[in-house]
């Protein structure tokens, strides 16, 4: 396992079919998912040679929090699908290498046990709750107190997905095998029956009964003392009113292109977003980051911190902690290679300049 595909590769071949389509899979014709990716690969850097490293670094500061670099780990959905241990051993490989955790709502293991195993892993680690507003407000805000209660220093609201087209996880018949659970979300009053008849929209008379808006943002403000971000920002407008709400941070993102169909790549949606946030807030990014290239290539377009969804699966899926561990190691070891060949001593020198563009290009 020398690069992030060999861990894909390697995961493909050990889990079932049903979950690898889970896993794997975006949105209808999966175009954004691509897109994600072929973006990043289009483009070019800039080579510098000879520069000064001596005292090279990638610390940074988010949120008041000092981090030993910019990679996070995106929240994603019952890691036990991967391995046995699930999130308890995502967070041992993350606090290994110091690597922010974002835990998801619908994780398979309970917050507490995560940010017992994150501390014993080490300092320098934060964990993050991404939260999935549910129909019932009361058990939605207990849930956030229970976040705060087990050491979650941000709340990343996930605005993105309230409903979404997945004919990949479909064709496969892909359903979360018994003994893995959001377990979160035990308890759960069962939602107000499906108002949608024959005739109504199953989407707009049903779905979205419970789905989060604006006024969540303000409520949810009201109800927790953690910095909130928002993720699966995509447009300067919203953009531009979540900063108006009081988030903290955005981040960008297309759920990897599991959420709309048709958006694009989230790299070619950063610097307008980037431009109009004009730095009031942190803007992180994620959706295709497979190498250190690409985390440098975010940066330079104003991205403060990145996150990656699926290469956790992946590492889990092949090695448990130690896989995710390693994964993290390589994507950090490319990073440093990456700025070392482009003359970047820390963070704050990557800039457009180690973007290549061919003359005559804007
Ligand atoms: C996700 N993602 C996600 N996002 C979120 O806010 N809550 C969640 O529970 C999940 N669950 C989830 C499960 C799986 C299997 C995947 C692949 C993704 C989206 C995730 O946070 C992130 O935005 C993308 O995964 C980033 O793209 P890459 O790195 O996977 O290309
Ligand atoms: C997904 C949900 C859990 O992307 O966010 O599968």
């Amino acid at each position: 396992m020398v690069s992030l595909a060999d861990y894909e590769a390697a995961a493909r071949d050990r889990l079932d079919p049903g979950t690898w389509a889970y896993i794997s899979g975006g949105a209808a014709d999966e175009l954004t998912l691509r897109w994600n990716r072929a973006a990043f690969d289009r483009m070019r850097l800039r080579g510098r040679v000879l520069a000064e490293m001596a005292g090279a670094h990638t610390r940074l500061t988010l949120l008041g929090e000092a981090l030993r670099h910019p990679v996070l780990l995106a929240p994603t959905a019952f890691h036990r699908l991967a391995h046995p241990e699930g999130e308890a051993a995502t967070a041992l490989g993350a606090a290994a290498l110091g690597a922010g955790m974002v835990l998801s709502t619908q994780s398979s293991l309970p917050v507490e046990q995560v940010a017992a195993r994150l501390r014993a892993g080490g300092a320098g680690a934060p964990l993050w709750f991404q939260l999935y507003l549910q129909h019932d407000r009361g058990f939605t805000r207990a849930l956030v107190e229970r976040a705060e209660a087990a050491g979650c220093t941000a709340l990343v609201l996930t605005v993105d997905a309230p409903v979404s087209i997945r004919n990949r996880e479909a064709r496969a018949g892909f359903a979360t095998p018994p003994g893995i659970e959001a377990v979160h979300l035990r308890g759960l009053p069962p939602a107000p029956p499906n108002r949608a008849g024959m005739t109504e929209s199953a989407v707009f008379a049903g779905l979205l009964d419970g789905a989060a808006t604006w006024r969540d943002v303000a409520w949810l403000r009201g109800v927790t003392r953690l910095p909130l971000l928002l993720k699966g920002v995509t447009d300067p407008e919203d953009a531009e009113r979540a900063v108006a709400e009081g988030a903290a941070g955005i981040v960008l993102s297309n759920h990897g292109g599991r959420a709309l169909d048709g958006l694009p790549a989230t790299i070619d949606l950063l610097p307008p977003l980037a431009e109009r946030v004009a730095g009031r807030v942190p803007v992180l990014l994620d959706g295709g980051i497979r190498r250190g290239t690409d985390i440098l290539k975010a940066l330079a377009l104003g991205a403060r911190a990145v996150l990656v969804g699926r290469p956790q699966l992946h590492a889990l899926a092949v090695g448990g902690a130690v896989g995710v561990a390693h994964m993290l190691k390589i994507l950090l070891t490319e990073l440093e290679t990456a700025m070392a060949l482009t003359g970047c001593r820390d963070l704050s020198a990557i800039g457009p300049q180690v973007l290549w563009r061919a003359a005559g290009e804007p």
